[in-house]
């Protein structure tokens, strides 16, 4: 396979400033870091989490009953991601936040931030990382609807890309066949080809050589996006990169596990063994309904 994936993170700068490390004398050594997404999206970020902070415990807080966020308005988002932020920090006071959504975060992060006092990460489309890689000076982004319409990512492009092409194309299909994937049931291979045929189909398309993927669902698939591909382009998302600011902002601070981490879901928690399972392979032990 030629296709390369690099990692990048973009920590989300505006509309506010990045946390500053907390005091590590402050902290509770038992106080989890809460992941937040709307489904499996945030795994990908968790996996580097695990890999870069093993003894860190972990909260999996997943929005299933708002999942698919991609289609909602930016209004739905913003309530749902600050309201259930609030009340989860409420309940179980992490030491940190991340959203490890793109949608909700280039939407509520700012907000998100001015009203709760822990410090936030967001995870935002890689557009910066990808205009460094690219040689042939198009740039492809897969990403939600919700988030490819964002003023964030305008500016990210306007910043960043400058003197390239960004091609942009909304496939929520990824989404479902990442969920899908993540049960252990067949994935869609149509949504698959068809987001690659999208974005080679687009002006200048056919010169795609990177492609962002701008919603945390979609490195679940890489390989199969590969494939549609073909050789000769490289993918690009944050989770690495995240998972490093994490583990700077948590720097010296103590860590101890005192029950097994588990996954919150809004949604049915009479989840197929095989979903079960596969929150265990991440290291979430108990599935609980919040
Ligand atoms: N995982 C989310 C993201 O990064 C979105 C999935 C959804 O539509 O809920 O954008």
């Amino acid at each position: 396979m030629t296709t390369e994936t690099i990692s990048a993170a973009h920590q989300a700068s505006a509309p506010s400033a990045d946390p500053a490390p907390l005091d590590p004398a402050h902290i509770d050594p038992a106080a989890p870091i809460l992941l937040f997404d709307s489904g499996v999206g945030g795994l990908t970020v968790l996996e580097e989490v695990r890999k870069q902070l093993p003894d860190a415990p972990v909260i999996y807080a997943a929005d299933t009953a708002g999942l698919p966020y991609g289609s909602k308005t930016e209004a739905q988002i913003a309530a749902r991601v600050a309201g259930l932020l609030g009340r989860m920090t409420e309940r179980f006071h992490p030491r940190l936040v991340c959203i490890a959504c793109n949608t909700a975060s280039t939407i509520a992060l700012g907000m998100v931030r001015e009203v709760l006092e822990v410090p936030i990460v967001g995870t935002v489309p890689a557009i910066k990382p990808a205009a460094a890689m690219t040689r042939t000076g198009v740039i492809g982004l897969l990403g939600t609807e919700a988030t490819i319409r964002q003023a964030y990512v305008d500016r990210l492009e306007h910043e960043f890309a400058q003197g390239k092409v960004l091609l942009r194309y909304a496939a929520p299909g990824l989404v479902d066949a990442a969920e899908a994937k993540l049960r252990g049931e067949p994935v869609d291979s149509a949504a698959i080809t068809g987001a690659a045929e999208a974005l080679r189909a687009m002006p200048g398309g056919e010169r795609i050589d990177t492609v962002v993927l701008a919603c945390t669902h979609f490195p679940l698939l890489e390989e199969e996006l590969s494939q549609a591909f073909g050789p000769g382009v490289r993918f690009v998302h944050g989770a690495q990169g995240i998972a490093r600011q994490i583990a700077r902002l948590t720097e010296g601070q103590q860590w101890a596990r005192q029950a097994p981490d588990r996954a919150l879901l809004t949604g049915r928690t009479d989840i197929p063994d095989a979903y079960g399972d596969m929150l265990k392979r991440y290291g979430l032990e108990k599935v609980e309904r919040f």
